[in-house]
């Protein structure tokens, strides 16, 4: 008896704890990243934020606190000790950007962190450990000279039109007493460097550090270099290549800023097992010379290396220097030396090339099969001296020779001259190509595919997004845009990467950040960029068009200079980044004080550039249409332009707790709206200006339509675009960033689908008809003049890539304003119509303005609403945002609609389930009303709108 009782005692216990277990979701934290990065070395700001992902099984979790610890040592983390910071228990939903509050921090630190969690159902355990280093913070930390030589070598040409220089190498011999416990190398060789010790290269980054205004900023990265030292004689070794210190053209019209001879910076310290400490500096003990193999390089004209110049052993010890020189301490390029955040670019994928032809005798064209950015590696065997030319370009001529007018004045060709080795393998260091065939002329023997390879190289991140649908074009469009994206992230984001150019132009990348953002972790990256923006403003307030400043542009206008201010947003709603907005915010302010001064005339902007530039012109030929009527006035642009940057200052003003700010912005706002309708507006006719697409696009997306017009001004956005351009797009880069999404909010996303699948000029389709594999500058782009016509420019792109993820496959961080207050299907959430009209913002609390007007950051907050339109099947989406991965699958079938979501821990979205009837869903199985965590809010339009927890969900309409 007793034992049965005990037993049983037993299995009541068990049943208990099960149920008890059962209540207890498992709460998982994971993803553990400080500044978005995972075990990031060399920060340098004051206050890292960090950013946890909670995953569990169960629907509906919610952090209610959190506890966070930050450790000096390993071992005192894990004995759950925050030496220098315990945050003790938080109660707070934050889990993105939390910033670090403790201690101060200081030059070299490392430091280890975990957090753990308490949520609606429970708490989590401490996290895994995750840690990061502090860089050299202060100017005093370095003890190292820049060292170089500011002169010219032989084979040297300085000061012409395509420069030519032989990179620097150098090198210094150094004892350790130990091996090191720790050794930490900092370090920045302008403008390229790639380093080297004991023999092996030191980390995988390429072309680094990322180009800034070195004048005014220079990154160095870091390196733990532990492993790689020995006891005893050690080497360091660099070379050095141009970049953009040394400038690719000094004299000409497409001349680019100029620094100076390259030049670098290096200090390595070491601790040993004693506590001991030793630095080894650059200074002009090291030895350079300019004799090496790489005898010029160019970004724009491409590597020469002479293989029979290899220095063997010059990066191990015991290597004769001893006709080197010694290098020289030169002059500081004046920037600030900064920790360089933002990833370095990297051999980021291998491809091989599909195909090899033969135009002319001793000519060969390699077919890479895709337009990419980076470069090729060789196979090669022959005699020492014989030299292969490889030569880059988009795209073939009839002949199947290359085509190279739309290159302009870049050489692009790498020219190897071989040392007659048994196999010898090239690939340059110090340039980079656009292309997709590769010329090769002077290959001993008959190359072949297998003897090269594609190294495709950007900057390092995360590929966040992924996107299928039922419809081929639109994959086709998407894989190209994910393409052209990548390639032209360098550092900075530029506008194509084949001809003579490759500036960081501000217009390209408004609103076509926002949908890199899903496609790409760009965060770092872009608040990288901002910075450069910033740097580049003129004392006066002027903000450029091209960002660094290597191409002097200061046109003054708004389209291209308001990146600045629609990226801080962006970075805030896709990230819950604020830190760029409250970083820049008075150079903002500035900035818009500087163009009222001087360009506001009645409240009218009167100044523009290059109104909607590239707009799909008459005849093929064109660059730029002739016909007036395709025009957008440029006052038009400036005004709307203006007025859409005050209603974001507003925002800003409110996020950052500046009432004053925020209703100025807003009463001047309504200046501009009302001086902007008495000029522009017909009201008879309800058009604006010549009743372009953009013009009324533009003055309905930004909310400064009269009230009751709305829908008489988007029809004339339809009729234009389906009468007189045949269901065709007609805007420029301008116009085209709200396209997509005007039409679909305004009810035709039929109309947006259209212009998405065409597969006739112009349009997207027309260039994956044409056989394009990235995004081309041009709608024309096969026809028009090749002056201006890169086949890799990723500005037409516009808003579509965020109509793919937001409106396709319905992710959407939620928008602010009072979204949940006044959401209906037709209401224009694009310009979100501010506090105007309602309470006067400077009346406002805090809270209020931000919650109402800035809306969810970082995705807290999702709206799901896709748009199973006719024609598409399927839309397959995914999401990794910043608290998670957002998924997004659905499906029709049988005259019914499936949808897979998957909404992340911390989070909850509204869902829109594509319904006639709320009663003909389910969920999971279950009448929808009644599933778990699944709350029916009303019926809208064709919708049935719901509210869920983070976790998967299985809705299902129909049969
Ligand atoms: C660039 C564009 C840029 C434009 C502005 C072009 O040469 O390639 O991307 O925005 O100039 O005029």
């Amino acid at each position: 008896m007793r034992i049965r009782f005990s037993l049983s005692g037993a299995s009541i216990l068990m049943i208990v704890v099960f149920a008890a277990c059962r209540q207890q979701a498992a709460i998982d934290i994971t993803s553990l990243r400080c500044e978005q990065l995972t075990d990031p070395q060399g920060i340098g700001c004051a206050a890292p934020r960090f950013s946890w992902d909670i995953c569990s099984n169960e629907r509906g979790i919610r952090q209610t606190s959190f506890h966070l610890l930050v450790a000096s040592s390993l071992e005192q983390l894990n004995a759950d000790e925050g030496d220098l910071w315990d945050s003790q228990v938080i109660k707070s939903n934050a889990s993105t950007n939390v910033p670090y509050d403790g201690k101060k921090l200081e030059s070299r630190s490392a430091c280890f962190w975990k957090v753990k969690v308490t949520t609606n159902r429970g708490g989590s355990q401490w996290s895994q450990p995750a840690s990061w280093s502090m860089g050299l913070l202060h100017p005093a930390d370095w003890h190292a000279q820049w060292i170089g030589l500011d002169k010219s070598f032989r084979d040297d040409v300085v000061e012409q039109g395509n420069t030519r220089l032989a990179a620097r190498y150098l090198r210094t011999e150094f004892d350790a007493l130990q091996k090191p416990v720790k050794a930490t190398l900092y370090m920045s060789g302008l403008g390229l460097y790639k380093l080297f010790m004991n023999g092996k290269t030191i980390g995988d980054q390429e072309l680094a550090p990322t180009p800034t205004d070195y004048a005014k900023v220079v990154k160095y990265n870091t390196f733990d270099v532990t492993d790689e030292l020995v006891q005893g004689k050690n080497v360091l070794a660099v070379a050095l290549g141009n970049g953009r210190y040394f400038s690719m053209r000094q004299t000409g019209d497409r001349s680019v800023r100029h620094f100076g001879f390259p030049k670098m910076i290096l200090q390595l310290e070491l601790i040993d097992a004693d506590g001991s400490r030793q630095t080894v500096v650059s200074d002009d003990s090291w030895k350079v010379t300019a004799d090496g193999p790489i005898r010029a390089n160019n970004e724009f004209d491409g590597e020469e290396y002479d293989a029979t110049m290899e220095m063997p052993g010059w990066d191990v010890a015991g290597f004769d220097d001893s006709k080197w020189l010694p290098a020289e301490p030169v002059q500081a390029p004046g920037g600030i030396l900064e920790a360089q955040l933002n990833r370095n670019i990297k051999v980021m994928e291998t491809i091989r090339p599909v195909n090899i032809t033969q135009p002319k005798p001793g000519m060969y064209i390699l077919d890479m099969g895709q337009n990419m950015v980076g470069w090729v590696t060789m196979k090669v065997k022959g005699k020492a001296g014989d030299k292969v030319k490889l030569r880059f370009a988009e795209t073939l001529q009839n002949d199947g020779t290359l085509f190279v007018a739309n290159l302009l004045a870049a050489l692009v060709t790498d020219l190897y001259t071989l040392k007659g080795a048994e196999t010898e393998l090239f690939e340059p260091s110090f340039t980079y190509h656009g292309f997709r065939f590769v010329e090769i002329t002077g290959y001993p023997g008959t190359p072949s595919v297998n003897d090269f390879e594609g190294k495709v190289l950007y900057d390092e991140m995360e590929v966040t997004g992924q996107f299928e649908t039922s419809n081929n074009t639109i994959n086709q469009i998407y894989r190209n845009a994910y393409w052209g994206i990548r390639g032209n992230y360098r550092g900075m984001p530029t506008d194509c990467p084949q001809r003579d150019e490759r500036m960081g132009w501000l217009g390209d990348r408004a609103v076509g950040s926002h949908g890199e953002s899903f496609i790409f972790g760009n965060n770092n990256l872009y608040a990288k960029w901002l910075d450069d923006i910033a740097q580049a403003q003129r004392e006066d307030g002027s903000i450029p068009d091209v960002a660094p400043n290597y191409w002097s542009v200061y046109s003054d206008n708004m389209t291209w200079p308001g990146a600045f201010i629609i990226i801080a947003n962006m970075l805030y709603e896709q990230y819950g980044n604020s830190e760029p907005i409250a970083k820049h915010y008075d150079s903002m302010k500035r900035w818009m004080t500087y163009m009222r001064t001087k360009y506001m005339k009645d409240n009218i902007m009167t100044k523009d550039r290059y109104g909607d530039w590239c707009m799909p012109p008459e005849s093929p030929e064109l660059i730029i249409s002739k016909d007036p009527a395709r025009h957008t006035d440029a006052a038009v642009l400036g005004t709307t332009f203006y007025y859409r940057m005050l209603f974001l200052l507003e925002r800003f003003a409110g996020l950052l707790n500046k009432p004053d700010d925020a209703g100025a912005f807003a009463a001047e706002a309504l200046l501009v709206k009302n001086a902007f309708n008495e000029k522009f507006f017909h009201k008879e006719t309800a058009q604006y200006s010549n009743n372009t697409v953009t013009a009324n696009l533009l003055s309905l997306c930004f909310g400064m339509v009269p009230a009751g017009y709305e829908e008489k001004v988007f029809q004339h956005v339809v009729d234009k675009t389906e009468k007189e351009f045949d269901g065709h797009v007609s805007t420029g880069l301008v116009g085209i960033q709200w396209l997509m999404r005007g039409l679909t909010e305004h009810g035709r996303a039929d109309l947006a689908y259209r212009l998405a699948t065409n597969r006739d000029y112009p349009s997207w389709g027309y260039m994956v008809e044409n056989g394009a594999t990235t995004i081309w500058e041009l709608w024309n782009g096969d026809t028009a003049d090749p002056a201006m016509n890169s086949h890799n420019h990723v500005m037409l792109l516009g808003d579509l890539i965020v109509w793919f993820y937001e409106y396709l496959a319905g992710i959407r961080n939620a928008p602010g304003n009072g979204y949940d207050k006044n959401q209906t299907a037709g209401n224009d959430v694009l310009s979100r119509p501010s506090l105007r009209g309602t309470k006067q913002s400077s009346a406002l609390t805090i809270t209020e303005l931000q919650n109402n007007v800035m809306g969810s950051s970082g995705f807290e907050k999702i709206v799901m609403r896709p748009h199973p339109l006719e024609g598409l099947d399927y839309v397959k989406a995914s999401y990794r945002s910043v608290r998670g991965l957002i998924k997004s699958h659905w499906q029709k079938h049988d005259g019914g609609f499936h949808w897979e979501i998957t909404v992340p821990g911390n989070a909850a979205a509204t869902v829109y389930v594509p319904a006639a009837d709320r009663r003909q869903i389910t969920e999971s199985g279950q009448k929808a009303s009644s599933a778990r965590n699944v709350k029916f809010i009303k019926m809208e339009g064709d919708y049935a709108v719901f509210e869920i927890g983070s976790g998967n969900y299985s809705f299902h309409v129909g049969n």
